[in-house]
């Protein structure tokens, strides 16, 4: 069989075609059924490019935040291209360098809570969720870990344990040991979590925001949560990877509530979508316990390497400056008060979702015109995030941050044509 290789001549079809043919077919083939065609070429800011340079669209999906900064945030790239060419490689684990020391300072001075003053780096939000787990068994001397049924944590190792959805979900798929995890089925529903929480339970694993809808998480919710994990001895985990950087207008959602997390995740845009980077911070008690027990407690080649601290701290830098973060309360208005007018313009089928921060959906009246809305506006140059796969029927944008006027201006335009266009 003579097997044809992508190359710099390859037409966008021609590699989505080659994806389908001997690579990873089920993802290529998932897209290609939503109707987006696109193979990413040049990138920046905002907006993605075909490789042809023929389409242009504003990226309103940023893979769950990992571009939250925009496409090659330029502070970001100098510090990524400073480290190269100032001499930096990853460094050797096994030898302690300053840049690991002040990313973790960084994380603790800007961490929601004081008491989260320690931290583990890795690459990517799956190990972090894993390293977390693992500590939460021993720390508690329990084996169990609670999750949301819809919420996300990853696809290997523990990580798929606490992903439990019939849709992303694997558990059954690998045969995984499903005693060490088990599920609520309803978010912001305290009742729920108060039955499952029961004695055998390590640690409660939530995001601040039901990620199926972006419905935040109540106060009462929250702040419940917390003090059924606090009254059961069970650690209080906050997975901060899509949340936090500036997501919901704060640094962290968990400023939102009044909460101390005994473990939060952070990832994805971490990495500044420039080089892979994930931590997670945790109180000294836990820490000194799990790290500092066992020579090897956890280790990793290249989780905290040199140029991934170096860029980490950078994004930590930009996303928490004040102005940064008024500016996506800012932006977060005024696209809220475009999809709004949208929403009553065309009121036989969409009406106002979630605005939060930089977290956005318009809700569909009719589930089975969401696909073909996904389409159409994508066809009128915007990627969505998603749409909900529970209820209420939404369409999600999770834009970069980095958004103007003229780029919320641009998505609430392209929202208007697509239901036109789709002829409701
Ligand atoms: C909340 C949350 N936790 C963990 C993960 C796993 O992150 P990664 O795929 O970067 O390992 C994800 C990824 O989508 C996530 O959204």
């Amino acid at each position: 069989m003579s097997v044809s290789h992508p190359s710099p001549t390859h037409s966008s079809a021609e590699i989505l075609s080659i994806y389908v043919e001997r690579s990873w077919r089920s993802n290529a083939q998932r897209q290609l059924n939503k109707g987006i065609d696109f193979v990413i070429g040049k990138r920046e800011g905002i907006y993605l490019w075909n490789l042809e340079g023929t389409k242009r669209v504003i990226d309103c999906s940023t893979a769950g935040g990992v571009h939250s900064l925009g496409h090659r945030h330029p502070e970001v790239v100098a510090a990524l291209t400073g480290a190269i060419d100032g001499g930096r490689d990853t460094g050797l684990w096994s030898l302690p360098n300053a840049e690991y020391l002040w990313l973790q300072d960084k994380l603790a001075e800007l961490a929601p809570s004081r008491a989260l003053d320690r931290s583990v780096i890795t690459l990517s939000s799956t190990t972090s969720v894993d390293v977390a787990t693992m500590f939460a068994f021993r720390f508690t001397g329990r084996q169990k870990l609670v999750a949301y049924r819809h919420g996300y944590h990853g696809h290997s190792g523990f990580a798929a344990l606490a992903t439990g959805s019939a849709e992303e979900g694997v558990i059954d798929y690998y045969r995984l040991p499903r005693q060490y995890a088990k599920f609520f089925d309803t978010y912001n529903a305290l009742d729920e979590l108060a039955h499952v929480l029961t004695p055998d339970v390590a640690a409660l694993i939530v995001e601040p925001i039901n990620y199926e809808t972006f419905e935040p998480a109540s106060k009462a919710y929250f702040e419940g949560a917390q003090a059924l994990c606090r009254d059961r001895n069970i650690l209080f985990i906050v997975d901060e990877t899509r949340t936090g950087l500036g997501r919901t207008g704060r640094l962290w959602a968990s400023e939102h509530y009044d909460i101390a997390p005994d473990i939060m995740i952070v990832g994805k845009g971490l990495s500044g979508g420039l080089y892979p980077a994930s931590a997670l911070l945790m109180r000294f008690d836990i820490y000194e316990r799990c790290m500092n027990q066992h020579d090897f407690a956890y280790i990793s080649s290249l989780g905290g390497n040199e140029i991934s601290c170096i860029v980490a701290k950078k994004v930590l830098e930009v996303a928490s400056q004040p102005e940064f973060l008024d500016h996506v309360n800012r932006i977060s208005a005024v696209l809220s008060r475009e999809l709004a007018s949208v929403c009553s313009r065309r009121h036989n089928l969409l009406s106002p979702g979630v605005a939060h921060g930089g977290l956005f959906s318009v809700r569909i009246h009719d589930s089975a015109l969401a696909s073909l809305l996904y389409q159409a506006i994508y066809r009128h140059g915007v990627l969505c995030h998603s749409v909900s796969v529970i209820e209420p029927c939404v369409l999600k944008f999770l834009p970069p941050l980095t958004l103007d006027e003229v780029g919320a201006h641009e998505i609430a335009e392209a929202l208007d044509r697509a239901v036109q266009g789709i002829g409701t």
